[in-house]
Formats: structure tokens, C-alpha cells, sequence
């Protein structure tokens, strides 16, 4: 694993958004998996500032996201739709059937997940899956189980992570109970991961991520068997490490 750590939001937003450009300067038609979440909206904001600046261009780019709620129409400002389109796609100059969020409104959502990961290999792979970090440890909506999950799957949200994300909706009666996510696997078999982590919140979550043992009760400690993971953090998110 390589660590970087940074002073601030912006520094790690800025350090992120350099990795994902040089990820598409290498390869201008990268398979890139995003992330929603805060961590994530600064690493967007300088990646729409590269490409008005006319240094990177998304015109071959083909995306495809980690998770989505559950019951969720694409138009509702909490899903994962909303949020790509109001934080990146609207913004740059990707071709709309390129990018990929998984359905939180299919009538089977069981078929749904099978065909995502069917989508994903049909266009050979990801090659930078961007992630966010839960407080319990989870990445997508890969929460804490007995068991890792391989493949893209329904999820059953934690009481943990609806409180956390309670603050984006108007009551926390309001945060679906379920999402769909890529699996431990689909995250796994990406090319390369790039991790943010900013704030006190997430140091347990980090601590384990990098040093504790790879256990599904701590989904991202997964990370470690990968071969190319780069974490981006500031010093209160590592501050729980020895
Ligand atoms: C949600 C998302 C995750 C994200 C996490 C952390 O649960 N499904 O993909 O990483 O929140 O979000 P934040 O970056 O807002 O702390």
C-alpha cells in the first residue's frame, strides 16, 4: 500500500484528482469506478477543473459507480444518480451511455446486480476503482458480515451507516434500509484502488483497513491482499494507527 498524507480537504482532493489524471493521461479510455460520499466531491471538483482547463478529456472514459440505494428514482437528490450528475458528469464532456449506476428502482434487483457485473467485464474491467471509507470499515455498501460477498449484491444497511448518512436526508426515517453494491470481488478484481480517507471519523475504520487482520467484520481490510492500493488521508484519519 502506498500512503499519502495530507494537510487538508483540498490537499487530498488535489493529490486524488492527480492520480486519476495520470490514470487517464496512460489510458484516455480508463474503465474508472467512482464513489459518492463527501470524501470524493473535492477529487470531482479538481478533475472538472483539469479537464475546463484542457488537460484531461473524458470523451472515451467509460464509468461505472459502486452502489445505489434502494428505492431511489434517478431523480431523487439523495440517490447515487443525482449525485454523479450534479458533482461530475454534467460537468465534463463524457458521453452519458458511458457511465454506469447501478438501478435502485429495478423491478428485479437481483437480475440487475447480475448484469452490472456482466457490464463491467463486457467492457473489460476496472481499471482505477476510486473508494470512500465507512466508519465501520465499509467500502461501497460492502457492510460488516460474517462473510465477504463477491459479487455485486443487495445489501441490508447497518444501522451505523443510516445514521451516518442520515445527515443528507431530512430525517433519518428517510434513509432507504437496503442498497445494491459492487461486491468485495468486483472492488478486488479492479486494476488498481485509490482510497480517501479524511477526518477523526474514519481512524478506527483506517487503522484496521491497513494494519488490523483481514476480516469481513472490516470489509476494506480486504485492501491488503490487493497489489496496488494508494490511500489518500490526512493525519486525524491515520492518527488511530500505531
Ligand atoms: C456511503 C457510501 C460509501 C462511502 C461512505 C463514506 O456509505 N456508500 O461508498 O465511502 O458513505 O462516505 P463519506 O465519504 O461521506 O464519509
Amino acid at each position: 500500500m502506498k500512503i499519502y498524507t495530507e494537510k487538508t480537504y483540498e490537499a487530498i482532493s488535489s493529490r486524488a484528482a492527480s492520480i486519476l489524471k495520470a490514470q487517464l493521461v496512460l489510458k484516455t479510455n480508463s474503465v474508472l469506478g467512482l464513489a459518492t460520499g463527501t470524501s470524493p466531491i473535492g477529487t470531482y471538483d479538481k478533475l472538472v477543473e483539469d479537464y475546463r482547463s484542457g488537460e484531461i478529456s473524458f470523451k472515451d472514459v467509460r464509468t461505472v459507480n459502486l452502489d445505489e440505494y434502494v428505492g431511489l428514482e434517478d431523480t431523487d437528490p439523495n440517490s447515487y444518480h443525482y449525485f454523479m450528475d450534479a458533482h461530475l458528469f454534467s460537468k465534463i464532456d463524457i458521453e452519458k451511455e458511458n457511465t454506469h449506476v447501478l438501478s435502485g428502482t429495478a423491478s428485479d434487483p437481483e437480475k440487475e446486480c447480475r448484469s452490472y457485473e456482466r457490464m463491467i467485464r463486457s467492457i473489460g474491467g476496472i481499471d482505477m476503482q476510486l473508494l470512500g471509507l465507512g466508519r465501520n470499515g465499509h467500502i461501497g455498501f460492502n457492510e460488516p458480515d460474517e462473510a465477504f460477498t463477491v459479487d455485486t449484491h443487495i445489501v441490508d444497511l447497518t444501522e451505523n451507516t443510516i445514521e451516518a448518512n442520515a445527515r443528507l436526508f431530512n430525517d433519518i426515517s428517510e434513509v432507504p434500509k437496503q442498497a445494491l453494491s459492487m461486491g468485495i470481488g468486483t472492488i478486488m478484481r479492479a486494476k488498481r484502488i485509490l482510497l480517501i480517507a479524511y477526518g477523526e471519523s474514519k481512524a478506527d475504520a483506517l487503522a484496521k483497513v491497513i494494519a488490523g487482520p483481514v476480516t469481513p467484520h472490516v470489509p476494506g481490510s480486504i485492501l491488503q491482499l490487493h497489489p496496488d492500493v494508494t490511500i489518500v488521508c490526512d493525519e486525524a484519519a491515520l492518527s488511530k494507527l500505531k
